[in-house]
C-alpha cells in the first residue's frame, strides 16, 4: 500500500495530485467536518502513512476567511480543487522583521508546494465560494511551525513593504485522529 514500505516522495505526490478528482459526495465529510481553532478552516486528515508520518489532508477555506501570517513544520505538496485563493508571501530577514515578497492568486487544478520552516505567508479566500485543497503533508520535521504578529495590526499587505513582527508557536491540527480510528 502507498506509503507503506518507503516514504512518498514529492516527485510522487506530485504526480497523484495531478491526477485526483473527487467525485460528487466525496468532499462532504470534509465540508462537514468542523471549523478548527487556530486558522478557523475545515481541515480533515482522509489518509496518513502508518509508518513515515505524512498523510493527505483536505482543508476548506469559506468565504471570506483569511488565515494569519505563518509557516509549517511540514512541507507540503498542494492541489486546489475548488475555487480561488489569494496567497501573500513573505522573505524572513530577520526574526523578528518580514517583507513582502508578492501576491498569487490560485485558482482550480493548481499544484503548489510549501517547505517546512521557509514557507511564510498569509492565505485568503476572496471568493464568494469554498476553496478546497488537498495537501500532501510530510512527516513534521525539527523545526517550529510560527504565528507572526505585525506590531500594527493589517489587513492588507504592499510587495517590498517590511514589518516588524513578533512571532509564537503556531499549533495546527495536522493530524485530527489516532492511527487506530
Ligand atoms: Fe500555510
Amino acid at each position: 500500500m502507498l506509503g507503506q514500505t518507503a516514504p512518498v516522495t514529492a516527485a510522487t505526490a506530485r504526480s497523484i495530485l495531478r491526477r485526483v478528482q473527487p467525485a460528487i459526495g466525496e468532499l462532504v465529510p470534509l465540508r462537514r467536518s468542523p471549523i478548527q481553532g487556530g486558522i478557523n478552516y475545515r481541515r480533515l486528515t482522509l489518509w496518513r502513512s502508518p509508518s513515515h508520518g505524512s498523510s493527505l489532508v483536505g482543508i476548506v477555506w469559506t468565504s471570506g476567511q483569511t488565515a494569519h501570517i505563518h509557516s509549517h513544520d511540514h512541507s507540503a505538496v498542494c492541489r486546489r480543487i475548488e475555487g480561488e485563493i489569494s496567497v501573500t508571501d513573505f522573505a524572513q530577514l530577520a526574526d523578528t522583521r518580514l517583507r513582502v515578497l508578492r501576491h498569487t492568486r490560485i485558482g482550480p487544478s493548481t499544484l503548489t508546494e510549501l517547505t517546512e520552516g521557509k514557507t511564510i505567508h498569509v492565505v485568503q479566500n476572496i471568493g464568494s465560494q469554498d476553496a478546497i485543497d488537498l495537501h500532501f503533508c510530510s512527516k513534521r520535521g525539527d523545526g517550529m511551525a510560527l504565528r507572526y504578529e505585525a506590531l500594527w495590526e493589517k489587513s492588507t499587505f504592499s510587495v517590498g513593504e517590511e514589518l516588524e513582527v513578533t512571532t509564537y508557536p503556531d499549533h495546527l491540527p495536522v493530524v485530527l485522529s489516532t492511527l487506530d480510528d
